[in-house]
């Protein structure tokens, strides 16, 4: 795609300032692949590219900016950092604080996946855990960078969180060996990843549609976007972990409203379908919230049709047993072999899963404390990011590594 960037009046950022930041991260998070992967096409009635932002230490792109971050901190001579994190943010910091010898707290929910907790201790980061959900943990994080004195890092408010992704954006547009594109699905969590290739493709390539999906079970800056306005939720209820916030940042907001073109809500369903397709069709293991874009697909395929889509495959780090569990409750092939996404059986699909992923006991047998069927339909149980009581049983019992954590109470 030809490279013609005007200026991009009104987000916080600034294409020069994304240009320049390339060279202050390492190598090894840039220049991901980007490739049509033919395969998924078939399943999904469009042209579909690859934006692979999963081989790296780190398994997610939150290392582009991570990698500015610190580099910052580094020439300001600040020996500590800390963030708020569901996961990869804190293991991208971790792993870029550790090259740079800072000390690196991060403040996660004692519910968030734990072979992402497991990643950031084995990277060195201090590790404390709040008991309750990401919401929590931003509180903490920032009362620990006002007690310490120590430099709060806050994703996507940060602009070097979204500058670091918007780089992502650079990659897209300033290819020419690719074909032309159309259209780009982008995660939506805290907003770092969209509001920065949102930036960059409205500035450099702005007749390319920016789509942002959500889970319908954390839809805060979806309805924030719709709305104009912040609308915050009381809880989150979805495996994509990644994503689940619930009180979006007004400033993150402002340059969201400039750069998406819409934003999107999907069901869990369609989430672990895209996932087993990504397995299936693309050889990729992805953590849930990777496979929103192509969640996105399948619920609409007649907008999507006869286009050129590019999704951005943003984080792998799952935990082995529940990534199996999921992906093996979603249909082997695309939507034509499940009828209730197809919109024609009012079954829902799949079943309610236990926040692990495991299926519902057979009939007749007795119901394990780690499974309750969700009151809302078509939806698996909360992977554990909401602080419900269930969620809480399946983990203590089964992730021992999670007890004697340093554990904040709520408040
Ligand atoms: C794998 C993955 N995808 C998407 C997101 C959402 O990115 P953002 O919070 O920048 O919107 C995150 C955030 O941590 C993530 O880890």
């Amino acid at each position: 795609m030809a490279l013609r960037c005007c200026v991009m009046h009104g987000t916080r950022l600034d294409t020069a300032r994304i240009r320049a930041a390339r060279r202050a991260i390492d190598p090894v998070f840039l220049d991901t692949s980007l490739y049509r992967c033919e395969a998924l096409e078939p399943g999904l009635g469009c042209t579909v590219s690859i934006k692979l932002e999963t081989a790296n230490p780190v398994r997610s792109f939150k290392g582009r900016g991570t990698e500015l971050v610190v580099g910052l901190l580094a020439d300001n001579g600040s020996q500590s950092v800390v963030c708020a994190s569901a996961g990869n943010l804190g293991q991208a910091l971790a792993w870029s604080g550790r090259a740079r010898g800072l000390d690196v707290t991060v403040v996660a929910s004692r519910f968030a996946t734990p072979a992402k907790l497991d990643r950031i201790r084995a990277l060195g980061a201090k590790l404390e855990l709040v008991d309750g959900d990401h919401e929590l943990a931003r509180e903490r994080a920032a009362a620990i960078a006002h007690y310490d004195g120590i430099r709060l890092l806050e994703d996507s408010l940060d602009i070097e969180t979204c500058e670091g992704a918007a780089t992502i954006g650079l990659e897209l547009v300033d290819v020419d060996t690719v074909p032309s594109f159309d259209t780009v699905l982008i995660a939506l969590g805290g907003g770092a990843l969209a509001t920065g290739v949102g930036h960059v493709l409205k500035d450099c390539a702005p007749e390319v549609e920016v789509i942002c999906v959500q889970p319908l079970g954390a839809p805060a800056m979806t309805h924030s976007w719709r709305q104009r306005r912040v609308v915050t939720t009381d809880s989150t209820d979805t495996i994509a972990d990644g994503v689940a916030g619930r009180r979006p940042i007004p400033a993150v907001l402002d340059d969201l409203l400039l750069v998406a073109d819409d934003a999107v809500l999907v069901q869990e369903a369609s989430i672990i379908a895209g996932m087993r397709m990504l397995l299936d069709h693309a050889g990729l293991v992805v953590e849930p919230s990777a496979a929103l874009g192509i969640a996105a697909i399948l619920e609409d395929r007649d907008r999507f049709a006869g286009r050129h889509v590019v999704t951005i495959v943003c984080g792998s780090n799952v935990d082995v047993d529940a990534y199996r569990r999921w992906v093996g409750t979603a249909p082997a092939r695309g939507l034509e072999d499940c009828p209730r996404l197809r919109g024609d059986h009012p079954v829902p699909y799949p079943k309610a899963l236990a926040v692990d992923g495991t299926p519902p006991p057979a009939r007749g047998t007795r119901t394990p404390a780690s499974y309750t069927r969700q009151s809302r339909r078509n939806t698996p149980a909360c992977a554990g990011n909401t602080p419900c009581r269930r969620s809480r049983v399946a983990r203590e019992t089964e992730h021992p590594r999670l007890r004697g954590e340093h554990v904040c109470p709520s408040r």
